[in-house]
């Protein structure tokens, strides 16, 4: 059994090599992949993370690889060469392209679903059509390639009603529409091409109310593990209102998911689906985030995504006290069975600090100061996201630059640690909410 402690004879034959240390290169340079590279630097299995990207905060913890993450040939050579163990990815994008598939080719081990299971992600349409196979509780739902057959639909269902893009478009793909005219003008988007390749079909949802919660669960094909559970604030505003955003904060755990409503989750709606999946010959190997609408009537599934979210993952790392790289490797390669992961209680919050005019355009290249004296307090880790590092100073880089992580004995006390630690980043040219946490708070 894995344990906190990893025990080298824990690690699986196939990812173990002398002495249980290992090799790993780490696939995507978000803030996502700072916190999950943070995390495995603190690993006694570790011997040399390697990374993709220039994200500074990243390349404090890894060695530069130069290699980029759509490019799979360059990976598979890469890991050859630099004798690596486990690939970890971090982003969709690679996992709905398969690359998992052309390492596992290749005979390397990487955590993380290979293409047919990242459906889950890559596909709203596939989804939807194994809940209905599976029986799992989620929203009523019409699948459509043409605007005529998506208007009918929509005239019979009327609004609230909400309008997808089948495929993977950002995050912006979806439009929870209040009037049959906003419903509308979503699906002519998709049609008209906005979306690219992306909305060259429509999932169209019965409009769900209640509240939202998200819950990770490690799986290794057919295993499965629950993590933690997070809530993170999509809209770019205060009060959850404005634009959907990539995340602008993310706390851990959330309130609303009670025991009753984890149980209910993972029997009703993970089983299932890591049952169906591994029947078809396509098991789901790595982290699987189910998106859920939660109400008087238990959980109903909104979406999976195929990776850990970004912020929720930084949050969830600054809560676990296990070693994740034996966890990963377990994942891997299929010894989940009898694994459990040690949290601390105390819940985690973290405060997004974006470029000025993000969601919109932005622009790049301020300089942003404070991060020591900001990271100057317990429990209090600054991750980077869009920055890059010239001449000794950090500039901004991205939309979401910074996520500023605090954990501490309540999610008021860690929203309290982390807005102090905002408060000592110098950088007028960005901004973030002041209000993350509010709901459980
Ligand atoms: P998704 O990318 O599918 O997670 O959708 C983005 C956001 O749209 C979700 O986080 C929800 O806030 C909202 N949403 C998606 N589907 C529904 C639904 N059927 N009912 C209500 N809200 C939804
Ligand atoms: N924070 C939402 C996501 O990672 O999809």
């Amino acid at each position: 059994m894995l344990t906190a402690h990893p025990d080298p004879e824990s690690v699986p034959e196939q990812c173990r090599r002398k002495n249980a240390i290992m090799n790993v290169f780490l696939i995507g340079h978000g803030g996502r992949e700072h916190a999950l590279g943070w995390k495995l630097a603190q690993s006694p299995m570790l011997t040399q993370l390697w990374s993709t990207g220039a994200n500074p905060g990243l390349l404090s913890l890894s060695k530069p690889s130069h290699v980029a993450p759509d490019d799979h040939d360059a990976i598979v050579s890469f890991c050859k060469v630099n004798n690596i163990d486990l690939v970890v990815v971090g982003p969709e994008a690679p996992l709905v392209a398969g690359l998992v598939d052309d390492l596992a080719a290749a005979g390397i081990a990487a955590f993380g679903p290979g293409r047919e299971a990242a459906r889950l992600e890559g596909s709203k349409h596939f989804t939807k059509a194994l809940c209905d196979e599976a029986d799992i509780p989620t929203a009523a739902f019409g699948h459509f390639s043409n605007l005529a057959d998506a208007r009918a639909y929509l005239a019979e269902q009327g609004a609230p009603i909400v309008i997808k893009a089948d495929g993977l478009a950002a995050g912006k793909g979806v439009t929870v529409a209040m009037s049959a005219a906003e419903a509308d003008a979503a699906l002519r988007d998709c049609f008209d091409g906005q979306f690219g390749d992306a909305g060259a079909s429509v999932v169209i949802e019965e409009f769900m109310e209640g509240e939202e919660a998200s819950i990770f669960v490690l799986c290794d094909g057919e295993n499965m593990v629950p993590m933690a559970s997070a809530q993170d604030h999509k809209r770019v505003g205060e009060g959850d209102t404005g634009p959907n955003t990539g995340g602008m904060g993310a706390y851990s755990p959330a309130p609303v998911v009670s025991d009753e409503v984890l149980q209910q989750t993972l029997h009703n709606i993970i089983a299932p689906t890591l049952k169906t999946l591994a029947a078809r010959g396509t098991p789901y190997r790595g982290v699987l985030y189910a998106g859920l609408m939660i109400n008087e009537d238990g959980p109903k599934l909104i979406e999976y995504n195929c990776r850990f979210g970004d912020p929720e993952c930084q949050v969830l790392v600054m809560r676990m006290q296990s070693d994740l790289l034996p966890l990963l490797v377990a994942s891997a390669s299929g010894s989940l069975k009898d694994v459990t992961i040690d949290w601390h209680d105390d819940p985690a919050l973290t405060v997004v600090l974006a470029s000025n005019g993000y969601p919109g355009s932005y622009d790049k290249g301020s300089v942003i100061s404070g991060l020591d004296a900001s990271m100057d307090q317990d429990n209090v880790v600054v991750f980077h996201a869009g920055t890059r590092e010239e001449a000794g100073q950090i500039l901004a880089d991205g939309g979401r630059v910074l996520t500023v992580t605090a954990r501490a004995s309540t999610i008021k006390a860690a929203q309290q640690r982390a807005y102090d630690a905002v408060d000592k980043i110098d950088w007028p040219e960005g901004f973030c909410r002041r209000d993350i946490g509010w709901r459980a708070v």
